[in-house]
């Protein structure tokens, strides 16, 4: 573990905490006027909501302002909110999109500066340092995963292996070559990697990596204790959205990994309630709205997430941090009247120790009733038959955890189908009816 010296942190990163919101009171200013100066959209909005940027004196005074969705990058498709002509943009990404039109989202050169200063920030924060050699597994292409974590690496002063994601095996042959001592990939797809290892009847733990800086989807605390022991490494949490940069809005500390620090300087946080859409105070549970502070080709001012997380109090850093997200609230899924998220199982089923961190939920409806099934997987070496207890035990934890009645089905060891990136859990048969 590498515990970074004074010296080797920016200014910002152990400022006063007064420091830190003159600085976020004069950017937000900054933000604010240049979205209502150069996109019709807020200006529309502000207006409509009798709100001008000149009104702002301090950092709760945002709470006025109207919230961005990701329905309006939709409405305004592709560059309606981008607040420099399309001449001074050096670079567009997209998200996937699994519905309709995929959202837009451009950086100046700017903003890739930016964008990359901060995913180095990560990377540091993370334990790695110049002269490190990152293996880069996130997807490359218009997805932020690959070219986000690429140019923060370099910027660091790494030797990049820009592999992206897939070539399983070629991931095991450069990891055995080149001997990275950092990887960059989804939870699940570094498991998938160290299954490869297995596979090939090699040690997983004995590699040259000790870092793996993993995010793009929820992963409980028992999926980090799991990668860590199964390869020994430090598993740090990266977070980030295509909407507000990419990966490197917040990441974690090595030394106290305890969720990740939002970099406050570049973004502002809010959580609010779901529901009601206001502000809670911090520590409670209620969806993520963040604010940027510095981008110029897209400022993004109240963007709701989706995620839910609640902000928490400074530690290793000056900026305050996110819980490890629970879910997305589009995630959730309505068991009988329950409310549940996917990692709420998957911390429950590893804990049973029996049975390989792959599981898929599949929901349906029997009758007028909802009904679930846990498709769990036995863990390399462990006898089918001496999982029916264990099953039955896991259906008895999650009635009297999460509350629902489930049915577990324990399926042999790589039946489950694996990612290459972002996991799919939840198989929702109601909705297709
Ligand atoms: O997933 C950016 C990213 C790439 C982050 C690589 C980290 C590492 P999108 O494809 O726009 O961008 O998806 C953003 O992914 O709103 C969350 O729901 C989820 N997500 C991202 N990081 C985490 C994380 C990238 N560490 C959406 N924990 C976000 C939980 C995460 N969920």
């Amino acid at each position: 573990m590498k515990t970074p010296s004074p010296e080797e942190l920016e200014p910002i990163e152990t400022a006063s905490r007064d420091e830190l919101r003159a600085l976020q009171l004069q950017r937000l200013k900054w933000s604010l006027h240049h979205a209502y100066d150069n996109v019709a959209h807020y200006r529309r909005s502000w207006d409509a909501a009798g709100i001008h940027p000149a009104q702002v004196r301090s950092l709760e005074d945002l709470s006025r302002f109207p919230f961005t969705a990701k329905r309006d990058l939709r409405e305004h498709y592709p560059f309606g909110l981008f607040a420099v002509p399309r001449e001074r943009i050096a670079r567009l990404h997209a998200s996937s999109g699994t519905t309709g039109k995929p959202t837009v989202v451009g950086y100046t050169a700017g903003d890739i500066d930016t964008w990359a200063a901060l995913v180095a920030r990560s990377i540091r924060a993370a334990g790695g340092r110049p002269g490190d050699t990152v293996q880069i597994a996130y997807g490359y292409g218009l997805f932020t995963g690959g070219l986000g974590a690429h140019y923060g690496a370099e910027r660091l002063g790494c030797t990049v292996i820009p592999i992206s994601g897939g070539q399983t095996e070629k991931q095991v042959q450069l990891i055995r070559d080149l001997k990275p001592n950092i990887i960059m990939v989804t939870p699940s797809y570094l498991l998938v990697i160290a299954e490869e290892f297995k596979r090939q009847g090699l040690d997983a733990r004995a590699t040259s990596l000790r870092i793996g800086i993993l995010g793009a989807e929820p992963w409980s605390e028992a999926m980090r204790s799991q990668i860590e022991s199964t390869m020994q490494i430090d598993a740090l949490d990266i977070y980030g959205l295509s909407e507000v940069m990419g990966p490197g809005v917040a990441s974690e500390c090595v030394e106290s990994k305890d969720g990740p620090v939002i970099w406050e300087d570049h973004f502002y946080p809010e959580v609010i309630d779901p529901q009601s859409a206001a502000v809670v105070p911090d520590g409670e549970l209620g969806e993520l709205v963040l604010t940027s502070l510095t981008k110029e080709a897209l400022p993004i001012i109240r963007y709701r997430t989706r995620d839910l997380t609640r902000l928490l109090v400074p530690t290793a850093r000056s900026m305050r941090r996110m819980q490890k997200v629970l879910g997305r609230s589009d995630d959730m899924l309505i068991i009988r009247g329950v409310n549940v998220y996917p990692s709420q199982f998957e911390d429950l089923i590893l804990q049973i120790g029996l049975f390989a961190p792959h599981y898929l939920l599949e929901v349906e409806r029997a009758g007028n009733l909802d009904a679930l099934t846990v498709h769990v997987e036995v863990a390399v070496g462990v006898d089918h038959s001496a999982c029916q207890g264990a099953a039955a035990q896991l259906a008895h934890r999650i009635k009297a955890y999460i509350g629902v009645n489930v049915a577990v089905k324990t399926n042999p060891c790589g039946s489950l189908t694996r990612s290459l990136g972002k996991a799919q859990h939840v198989i929702d048969k109601r909705k297709d009816r």
